[in-house]
């Protein structure tokens, strides 16, 4: 028996990678139960959490995690593969998490090189500041010089591009290995610019990818859970900050938030729950 097998018959579409009826979540299930300490839904699209994940990583996981598993999937990453994530945040940080997980080399890129260590740390083995493409980083301990040139060094197979904006593709593109994927999770209003040249000769490919679908829940789920089994929870499970469920813990919680300080993702914790 699959996770998936108990799905009820009429909503068996829900489970499909291509599911027509699906809708996100602005769109659709508008009340959201947040800040309630139950709610009532369709149990088809309840969760049964792996017991080797800790709730407070189930929730970063079930929005983030579910998010870039699908869109590791869409690209359909293979071990091997090399794995760029252009933003260290909330999703590009489970990218890294996921990507080496999956035993993909990783390259991580974001604005500065603030995030560097967080970067290395979370299992990137190559660093770019948006700033500077030419100059790739190492971890301490890599005997690669830091000084290599950066053009064609990486050779990324797959990009997933996690920013809250789209960098610049022309500065991107020289990044990736021919015949590269680049999948496109960012939630934006403008329009989106590809140099026509650099895009069609090496033979690349631009996708989108939103909304996981249940069955990617699942495997999310159940990838993460042996993970933690067989390897332990370090380099697998989002990094959290937890704050108490109160209007000063909320209060904290923005602070965080609006600093641009939150490592990685926010977790507000009901005080009497003790997860
Ligand atoms: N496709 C999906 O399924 C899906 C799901 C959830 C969210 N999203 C979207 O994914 C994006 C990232 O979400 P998140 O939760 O990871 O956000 P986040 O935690 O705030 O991280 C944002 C990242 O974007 C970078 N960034 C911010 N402004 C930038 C700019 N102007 N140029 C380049 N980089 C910039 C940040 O870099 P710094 O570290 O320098 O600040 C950080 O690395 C949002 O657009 C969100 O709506 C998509």
């Amino acid at each position: 028996m699959t996770a998936t097998d108990n799905i009820a018959p009429k909503l068996l579409c829900a489970c499909s990678i291509d599911c027509v009826l699906a809708s996100g979540f602005a769109y659709s299930d508008l009340d959201q139960g947040a800040f309630a300490n139950y709610r009532i839904i369709n149990h088809a699209f309840a969760y049964r959490i792996p017991d080797p994940i800790p709730s407070i990583h189930a929730g970063p996981l079930m929005c983030a995690g579910a998010s870039v598993f699908e869109a590791l999937d869409a690209a359909n990453v293979r071990p091997g593969n090399r794995v760029g994530v252009v933003g260290v945040g909330g999703l590009g940080h489970v990218g890294i998490l996921f990507a080496r997980a999956m035993g993909c080399p990783v390259t991580a890129l974001n604005r500065t090189t603030k995030r560097m260590g967080d970067a290395f740390a979370l299992g990137a083995d190559t660093y770019f500041s948006l700033e500077d493409l030419n100059t790739p980083h190492y971890p301490p301990t890599d005997t690669r010089s830091n000084s290599a040139p950066g053009h064609g060094n990486a050779g990324i197979d797959v990009l997933l591009i996690t920013t809250n904006v789209v960098p610049s593709l022309d500065s991107l593109l020289p990044l990736l290995a021919r015949r590269a994927t680049s999948v496109l999770m960012t939630i934006q209003t403008e329009a989106l610019s590809v140099p026509y040249m650099p895009f069609v000769l090496p033979g690349h490919k631009l996708i989108a990818s939103t909304e996981a679908s249940v069955t990617n829940h699942y495997r999310m789920l159940e990838f993460v859970a042996q993970k933690v089994v067989t390897t332990g929870v370090v380099n697998i499970l989002p990094w959290v900050e937890q704050f108490e469920m109160s209007v000063d813990g909320l209060a904290k919680a923005f602070e965080r938030l609006e600093e641009g300080e939150m490592r990685f993702r926010g977790v507000l914790v009901m005080p009497e729950s003790g997860i």
